[in-house]
């Protein structure tokens, strides 16, 4: 799609993620409507970005939240791309964690981006050749111990992304899906990189993963996985369950281990 002098909303602007693909975005010559709850992050973020860019400062979790992003948007000459990035993260095994925070990681990762395309497609629907990205992860394909809950979000959204992609086939939107595997921002807490390191796991820098974006986002693909080896072995998963099972099952006590620190 064109990116120049395109109208693009993105959740989670004010994150690691998010303001590196603002950045990128700003270098494609596109106007931003930058969300998020925090409003001193995202003036700092908008003073360091070329161009005019508005903010909104919203909870995608609330009603009044999206309907503030819904009608900033409508207000402000309508969007030809909606970026779903605003996400959260909890690394500890399921029975640990509490029943609010295994809701809040499926109300902010599922619920809402599915609530704000609910929202927003009558509105990209004014325009020719617009868009909805929505951001998942290796884990969105890879059920993984200790992520249990954010493996159901990112499932669940990789799930709602392809469905929506087919049922807006005779329309002009395109749905894209980009799936990250562990990227260096404050997401991941020590106790996870700890983890990352000590299991070998590649960590790409935020504004690597934006420009991959942006190659997805330019191309005439749909989705994009990254990262070397977490591309084979979601296929592997896809074709071999058991094989990544019993591999992951083996690491079992020394995720505990993680965890716990
Ligand atoms: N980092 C990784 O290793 C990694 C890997 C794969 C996929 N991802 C995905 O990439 C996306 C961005 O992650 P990141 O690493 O950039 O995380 P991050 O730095 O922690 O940023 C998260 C963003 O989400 C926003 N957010 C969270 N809850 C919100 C809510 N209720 N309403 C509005 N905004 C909310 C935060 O905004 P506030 O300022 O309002 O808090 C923040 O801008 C997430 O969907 C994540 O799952 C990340």
């Amino acid at each position: 799609m064109k990116l120049h002098n395109s109208k693009i909303l993105i959740t989670g602007a004010s994150g690691g993620i998010g303001s590196a693909v603002a950045k990128a975005l700003t270098q494609q010559g596109a106007n931003l409507f930058l969300v998020g709850r925090n409003e001193q992050t995202l003036n700092s973020l908008a003073e360091e970005l070329l161009g005019n860019h508005k903010i909104i400062i919203a909870d995608i979790n609330t009603i009044e939240g999206r309907e503030h992003i819904v009608k900033q948007c409508s207000s402000n000459g309508g969007i030809d791309l909606v970026i779903n990035l605003a996400g959260i993260i909890d690394f500890q095994f399921f029975e640990k964690q509490s029943e609010k925070f295994i809701q809040d990681i499926l109300t902010t990762n599922l619920i809402s981006p599915m609530l704000l395309c609910h929202k927003l497609i009558p509105l990209l629907k004014l325009k020719e050749n617009t868009a909805i990205v929505n951001i998942g992860s290796t884990f969105g394909s890879i059920g993984h111990p200790a992520f249990t809950t954010y493996c159901a979000s990112k499932f669940g959204l990789r799930g709602f992304t392809e469905a929506l992609r087919r049922e807006l086939a005779d329309t002009s939107i395109k749905v894209f899906y980009l799936a990250p595997r562990a990227t260096s921002t404050n997401l991941n807490s020590n106790a996870l990189s700890s983890l990352n390191e000590a299991m070998g796991i590649k960590t790409d820098s935020a504004e690597w993963v934006a420009n991959e974006l942006i190659i997805l986002l330019t191309s005439d693909k749909h989705q994009r996985y990254l990262g070397w080896p977490e591309k084979l072995f979601i296929r592997i998963n896809a074709l071999f369950p058991s094989l990544v099972h019993n591999a992951l099952a083996k690491k079992v006590p020394i995720i505990r281990q993680f965890t716990e620190q």
